[in-house]
């Protein structure tokens, strides 16, 4: 078999690997996908206006975020169930998280415990993500293990109040295995219901997470731990500025890669309105829809000092197991050194707003 060469192809070879429900999981969006798609032509819509005749034969992809230096401005998105694609799970992608030098972020909807994945992760950080349930002393614990356990920051998902309506997990009536458990839940008893027509993690949501979260529980968060705390999914400039004003470090500008509410903005649409309200108070990353190396530098031109990549982790998970989602991170790696090259980009620094333009 010839590897794949981008993260497109990844996807067409994933297909072949992957269990229907599984891959119907995986790659859909809410409702008509009218914003799932609108990630990807968001963002080439922007075109790129390259420097020439700039020294770039020494080039360093490494930046600093939450004051620390990551290797490459890429992180991997939190995203549930990873055992659906690979028995391995969330500890193949931590081990190619670890031997990439990326930081992972862990759904708490992981099919392997926050614990053992933690134990993979050598000297590069990971972060954890939180849904907080409507049991708050639950919510409580699995912070104080992520902190235990040693997990560096806090990604709190805000765009999930309830599950977005995806149909093709109604019509399968979406659940796991029952070789397969919510790995950080499951001493509570959770598990993803059995349900007909619905999805069984339609039901999870609207049991078990908390609908009622609002700035103040943000607040609450950050007084039970001194973890540094991120926002995800957030897509307009007056909620970004009520999250620096609660205290959040960080934004994720993130639509959930089109899977909760469709019709919603494209992250790349709203992440320059985000970027001139706080980005010089606090760090803003992006997700949805980033599969070229060239994709990643748009955003940085934008204004994110990272990218999170979603489903490509999963595609190189089905396909290769912790190879295929290093070999991903390899190829997008590889793609953003070649973009900078070619704009004139010695340094993560050197790409800024003049290197990119709207294109109606
Ligand atoms: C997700 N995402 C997600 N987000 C989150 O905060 N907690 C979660 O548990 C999950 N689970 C999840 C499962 C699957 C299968 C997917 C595809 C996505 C959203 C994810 O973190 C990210 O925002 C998007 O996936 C980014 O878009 P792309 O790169 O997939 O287009």
């Amino acid at each position: 078999m010839n590897r794949p060469i981008n993260l497109f192809e990844y996807e067409v070879t994933a297909k072949q690997h992957l269990e229907p429900m599984a891959l119907e999981y995986y790659q859909s969006g809410a409702l008509d996908e009218i914003t799932l798609r609108e990630n990807r032509l968001a963002i080439n819509r922007y075109r790129l206006r390259p420097r020439m005749l700039v020294d770039v034969s020494q080039r360093d992809l490494a930046t600093k975020l939450l004051g620390q230096t990551l290797n490459v401005p890429i992180l991997i998105a939190p995203m549930a169930f990873q055992c659906l694609a690979n028995s391995e799970g969330e500890i193949a992608t931590a081990k190619a998280a670890a031997i990439s030098n990326v930081v992972m972020v862990l759904s708490t909807l992981s099919t392997k415990s926050l614990e053992a994945v933690a134990a993979q992760r050598q000297n590069t950080p990971q972060w954890f993500q939180l849904y907080i349930h409507r049991d708050r002393s639950l919510t409580e614990t699995l912070v104080r293990r992520a902190e235990a356990a040693g997990y560096e920051a806090l990604c709190l998902t805000v765009d999930a109040p309830m599950l977005g309506k995806r149909e093709s997990d109604r019509r399968n009536q979406f659940t796991l295995p029952k070789t397969m458990e919510l790995a950080n839940l499951s001493m509570s008893n959770l598990a993803i219901p059995q349900t007909s027509q619905e999805s069984g993690l339609f039901a999870y949501f609207a049991q078990q997470i908390d609908p009622s979260v609002t700035w103040k529980d943000l607040e609450w968060l950050q007084s039970i731990t001194s973890l540094p705390v991120l926002v995800k999914g957030i897509l307009r400039s007056d909620d970004s500025l009520k999250a620096y004003e609660h205290g959040a470090k960080g934004i994720i500008v993130s639509n959930h890669g089109g899977r909760q509410l469709d019709g919603a903005i494209a992250t790349f649409e709203a992440l320059t309105e985000i970027v001139e309200t706080v980005g010089d108070k606090i760090e803003i990353l992006v997700d949805g829809g980033i599969r070229r190396g060239t994709d990643i530098l748009k955003a940085l031109a934008l204004g994110a000092k990272a990218v999170l990549v979603g489903r490509p982790i999963l595609w190189g998970l089905a396909v290769e197991g912790m190879k295929g989602v290093a070999h991903v991170l390899q190829l997008l790696i590889e793609e953003l050194d070649l973009a900078m090259a070619l704009c004139g980009c010695a340094s993560i620094e050197d790409i800024e707003p003049s290197l990119v333009k709207i294109n109606y």
